[in-house]
C-alpha cells in the first residue's frame, strides 16, 4: 500500500523537526541552528545540527539525517510507513495499517511479549487465578490505574501453562525459547514455563516494545525477582527500564531520576513524577552512559537507603560523572526504598524530597567519607585527592565554587590549596564547537559545488541545463549522485526544499546537500553564467587556452626548425582536440 503524497506533506508540515529531535537528544542552540550529540553515532563533541527554517537535521559526522521522517525513521529504526503512522497519529492524520510489519525475527518475539502480557494481565485482573496477586498489589499500594497502564500480569503457577496457551495460538516453541518466555530440558530437547506462580512486570525496550520481564515471587521462593535471560532483543547492557515512558518527561527537565527497583519506579509514577528509570541489575554499561548524556545534562540516584544502595550510588555516580553529566544524589532514610517512603509518607511529601533534597555527588561522597578520614590521615588524603580529582568534570564554575566551599569546610582545608589540586578540565567534554569541516576544498571541487548550487536554484534553470551535465561536468561522484537525486526530484516538485528533496538521495549525501545549498550564489543568477561554470568545467575554455599556447609554441618550433618538439607538440595538440571535440 502506497501513502498518498499529501498525507506525507501533511505530516511533515505538522511535525516540527526541532521538537522532534529534542525528544531524543538535548540540543543547544547556535545561531538560528541547534546542535547535539548524534544520537546514531558515538561522540564527543556535538557534530548533530537542526536547522528550523529548513526543518532538516543532520550530522556532519556520520552523515546521517535529512527530515523528519527520515530522523525517526533512523531513531526509530522503523518502515517509512511506520514513521508517518507513528508521526501523523498526534496530528490526528490516520493511515490505514498496511500488512503487518512484522516479518523480520525480532518483530516475532515481540509479538511473543505482547500476546502473553495480555494473557497474564487478564488473568490477574479477572479470574481466581489471580485474585491472590492482585490483593498483594493493592496490598502494596499500587492502583488499578497504574496495573493496567503498565500491564502488570500473573503467570500461573503451572509447569505448561505458558508453554500450551503459545501453542495453542500457534507461535513456535523455539522461537518462544529464544524469545526467553519459557526453558528447555537439554537433555530430551523438551520445553517448560521459565516463569510460574509469579508477578510479571513487563519490560519495555526504548521503543516501547515488550522484551521481558522481571517477575517477583509472592511466597517467599527465590529468587525473589526473576528475569528474562539475555536475548537478541532483552539485553541488559542496552536496556534502560521505563525509558519509553519517560523520555519526554527526561527531556522536558533534563533531568533522569536512576532507581534500583522496578516496582520502586512504577510506584513512583502514581506520584506524577514520570522522569524515572532504572536499570536491569546494577550493571551500569558504556551504553547506558551514551544514552543518558543525550537525553539529559543532570542524573539524579535515588537507590535503596541500605548498604548496597550506597555502595551503588558511590560507584555509578562516579562512572557518571566521568561520563560528562551532572550527579546527584537524593538519600533514602535507612533501610527503606522509595517504594516504602511513598507508602509512609504519601506522593506529597516524596514530590517535595526529589524537588528539595538533591545533593552533588561530590558533596554526598565528600560527606559520606569524612568520618573514615578523620582518624586515618592515609585516607584523608586519598579521600580528599579522590574528590578534588571528581571536581575536574564539574563544568559549572557556580557548583563547582560551592562543592570547594564544601570540602574545605567539611574536611577544614583551605579553599585554595583544593582549588589549584584540580586536575584540567580533561574529560568535561565542552558542547563549544561543532564539529564542521569547512576545509578547503581543491579549486575544482567548489566549482562543482557552485554549479551545482545554480541548478538547485528553480525548476526552469535546471531542465534548461539538464542535458548539459555529465559526469565530466560534475566529476566528484556525489555531486553526480546529487545532480540525478535533483532530476528525480525536479520531476515532481516545482521548487527547491531541502526537507523534501532529502529523501531522492541517499543518507550519506544529504549532508553534502546540506552544504551545497548552504552556499551563497546571486539570486539573479543568469542563463549565461550558469552556462560559464559548465563550459568552465567541461574543459572547453581550459583546452581553448592550451590549445592557444601549443600552437604559439608549435610556431616558434618551426621556426627554429626543431622537428624533434614539433612532433610532441602536434601530438598534444591532437590529444586535446580529440578530448574536447563537442
Ligand atoms: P530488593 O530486595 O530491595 O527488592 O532488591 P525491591 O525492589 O525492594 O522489591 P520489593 O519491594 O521487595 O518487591 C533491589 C533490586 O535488586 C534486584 C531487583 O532489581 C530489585 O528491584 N533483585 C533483587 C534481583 O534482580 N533479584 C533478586 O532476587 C532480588
Ligand atoms: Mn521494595
Amino acid at each position: 500500500m502506497r501513502i498518498p503524497d499529501e498525507t506525507v506533506e501533511a505530516v511533515k508540515q505538522g511535525t516540527d523537526i526541532t521538537e522532534l529531535v529534542s525528544s531524543y537528544i538535548k540540543l543547544e542552540k547556535r545561531g538560528r541552528n541547534y546542535v547535539g550529540l548524534c544520537p546514531f553515532h558515538n561522540e564527543k563533541t556535538p557534530s548533530f545540527t537542526v536547522s528550523p527554517d529548513k526543518q532538516i537535521c543532520h550530522c556532519f559526522g556520520c552523515k546521517k539525517g535529512g527530515n523528519v521522517l527520515q530522523f525517526y525513521m533512523e531513531v526509530e529504526n522503523v518502515s517509512f510507513a511506520d514513521a508517518v503512522r507513528k508521526l501523523g497519529k498526534p496530528l490526528g492524520i490516520e493511515i490505514a495499517a498496511s500488512e503487518q510489519v512484522a516479518n523480520d525475527s525480532e518483530m516475532q518475539l515481540i509479538r511473543i511479549h505482547e500476546y502473553l502480557t495480555d494473557l497474564y494481565h487478564h488473568i490477574l485482573m479477572h479470574t481466581k487465578e489471580g485474585e491472590g496477586a492482585l490483593k498483594y498489589l493493592e496490598d502494596r499500594g499500587f492502583s488499578g490505574d497504574i496495573i493496567r497502564k503498565e500491564k502488570i500480569g500473573i503467570a500461573p503457577d503451572m509447569r505448561d501453562f505458558t508453554k500450551n496457551a503459545l501453542s495453542d495460538k500457534g507461535f513456535s516453541l523455539e522461537l518462544a525459547f529464544q524469545a526467553g518466555v519459557i526453558s528447555r530440558n537439554e537433555e530430551n530437547f523438551s520445553y517448560y514455563d521459565r516463569f510460574s506462580g509469579r508477578i510479571m512486570i513487563p519490560i519495555r525496550n526504548h521503543q516501547g516494545y515488550i522484551v521481558g520481564y522481571t517477575a517477583r515471587s509472592m511466597d517467599g521462593r527465590e529468587p525473589k525477582y526473576l528475569n528474562t535471560p539475555e536475548t537478541s532483543i532483552f539485553q541488559k547492557r542496552r536496556l534502560l527500564y521505563n525509558l519509553s515512558d519517560a523520555r519526554k518527561d527526561i527531556r522536558k527537565q533534563d533531568e533522569v531520576i536512576l532507581m534500583e527497583g522496578h516496582l520502586d519506579i512504577i510506584k513512583v509514577k502514581m506520584t506524577d513524577v514520570n522522569n524515572v528509570i532504572g536499570l536491569m541489575g546494577t550493571a551500569l554499561s558504556e551504553q547506558h552512559i551514551q544514552v543518558l548524556n543525550r537525553l539529559a545534562s543532570n542524573v539524579t540516584l535515588m537507590f535503596d537507603g541500605d548498604q548496597a544502595g550506597q555502595n551503588a550510588q558511590l560507584s555509578l555516580g562516579a562512572d557518571l560523572l566521568e561520563g560528562g553529566l551532572n550527579v546527584f544524589i537524593i538519600s533514602m532514610p535507612k533501610g527503606m526504598d522509595p517504594d516504602e517512603y511513598i507508602e509512609k509518607y504519601g506522593p506529597e511529601v516524596f514530590r517535595n524530597l526529589v524537588k528539595n533534597e538533591k545533593r552533588h555527588y561530590i558533596h554526598f561522597k565528600a560527606e559520606h567519607l569524612l568520618e573514615e578520614s578523620m582518624n586515618n590521615d592515609m585516607a584523608f588524603s586519598n579521600n580528599l585527592k579522590m574528590l578534588t580529582d571528581h571536581l575536574k568534570y564539574v563544568k559549572d564554575q557556580v557548583i563547582r565554587e560551592r562543592l570547594i566551599q564544601h570540602i574545605s569546610q567539611l574536611y577544614k582545608v583551605d579553599r585554595k590549596s583544593i582549588e589549584q589540586n584540580v586536575p584540567n578540565q580533561a574529560g568535561a567534554s565542552s558542547m563549544g564547537t561543532v564539529a564542521r569541516p569547512l576545509k578547503q576544498l581543491p579549486l575544482r571541487e567548489r566549482k562543482e559545488r557552485y554549479l551545482l548550487r545554480a541548478l538547485m536554484k528553480d525548476r526552469d534553470l535546471f531542465l534548461n541545463f539538464q542535458d548539459k551535465i555529465s559526469e565530466e561536468v560534475l566529476t566528484a561522484p556525489r555531486y553526480y549522485v546529487i545532480f540525478k537525486g535533483l532530476c528525480a526530484y525536479f520531476d515532481k516538485h516545482d521548487e527547491f526544499e531541502l526537507s523534501s528533496f532529502s529523501q531522492y538521495i541517499e543518507g550519506e549525501y544529504f549532508s553534502t546537500a546540506v552544504e551545497v545549498e548552504e552556499l551563497l550564489i546571486n539570486e539573479d543568477i543568469t542563463t549565461e553564467e550558469v552556462n560559464d561554470y559548465i563550459e568552465d568545467l567541461s574543459g572547453i575554455r581550459n583546452s581553448e587556452k592550451e590549445k592557444q599556447s601549443l600552437y604559439q609554441q608549435l610556431q616558434e618550433a618551426e621556426n627554429s626548425n626543431d622537428i624533434e618538439l614539433q612532433i610532441k607538440l602536434a601530438q598534444q595538440l591532437n590529444e586535446i582536440n580529440s578530448r574536447y571535440k563537442r
